[in-house]
């Protein structure tokens, strides 16, 4: 099956490209065909120009790629920190601009878009990981957990991917290289358990 893993930090050690490249490497072993996207190393713009906003237009290449790639995914792994309860600015301009009408999803027939949006996705199961320094049970109480709304119900939901797994991984200021291997493990059993149990192996 084809996965996408899209992957935003601007540091290549850190441990988010070793959480990437895990899972990565879990899903070359898994026998699937993965498109690796390293968005800094990219260089994507993440600026969404008016035009983009309409459906009917030519996008530039890199973003028409990134868009063909994931009308044909089968699976998704996202791979970022928690950033202000948010995504890295690099991937909000990945969503703005990839996760498009037509492509991701579409308003039904008649409606002039104020209605419900039907997803468009062959994504089975997407796979979110993330990193922060905030202990869960003060991210819940405190601040809402707000990424979990994101992936879960504003973009995955919504664009029709029945199954969204979510991984954050902290305290990463405190954490030991033991514990750090120890959720490199768990991201690869993530892969395996996700991308076999749904019956979507080659
Ligand atoms: C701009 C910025 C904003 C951040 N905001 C938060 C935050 O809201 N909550 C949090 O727990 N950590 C926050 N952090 C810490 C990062 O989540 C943390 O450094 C990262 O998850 C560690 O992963 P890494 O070792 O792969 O960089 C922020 C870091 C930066 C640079």
């Amino acid at each position: 099956m084809r996965i996408s893993v899209i992957l935003a930090h601007p540091e290549p050690g850190s441990f988010n490209h070793a959480i990437a490249e895990a899972a990565q490497e879990e899903c070359i072993h898994l026998g699937h065909d993965v498109r690796y996207h390293d968005l800094y190393a990219e260089g994507l713009n993440p600026v969404l120009p008016g035009k983009e906003t309409v459906r009917e237009v030519e996008l530039p290449p890199d973003i028409d790629g990134h868009c063909r790639e994931l009308a044909e995914a089968e699976g998704i792994i996202i791979v970022h920190p928690n950033w202000w309860g948010q995504p890295p600015a690099i991937l909000k301009g990945w969503i703005d601009r990839v996760i498009r009408p037509g492509v991701a999803y579409e308003f039904l027939e008649g409606d002039s878009g104020e209605g419900i949006p039907r997803g468009l996705l062959k994504v089975r199961a997407a796979l979110i990981f993330n990193t922060s320094n905030t202990e869960s049970n003060r991210e819940r109480k405190v601040f809402g957990d707000p990424l979990d709304t994101l992936w879960k119900n504003c973009i995955f939901g919504l664009c029709g991917v029945p199954s969204v797994y979510r991984r954050m991984f902290n305290v990463i200021a405190t954490s030991t290289p033991g514990q750090r291997a120890a959720w490199l493990g768990e991201v690869k059993n993530a892969v395996r358990g996700y991308y076999r149990r749904h019956g979507m192996q080659d």
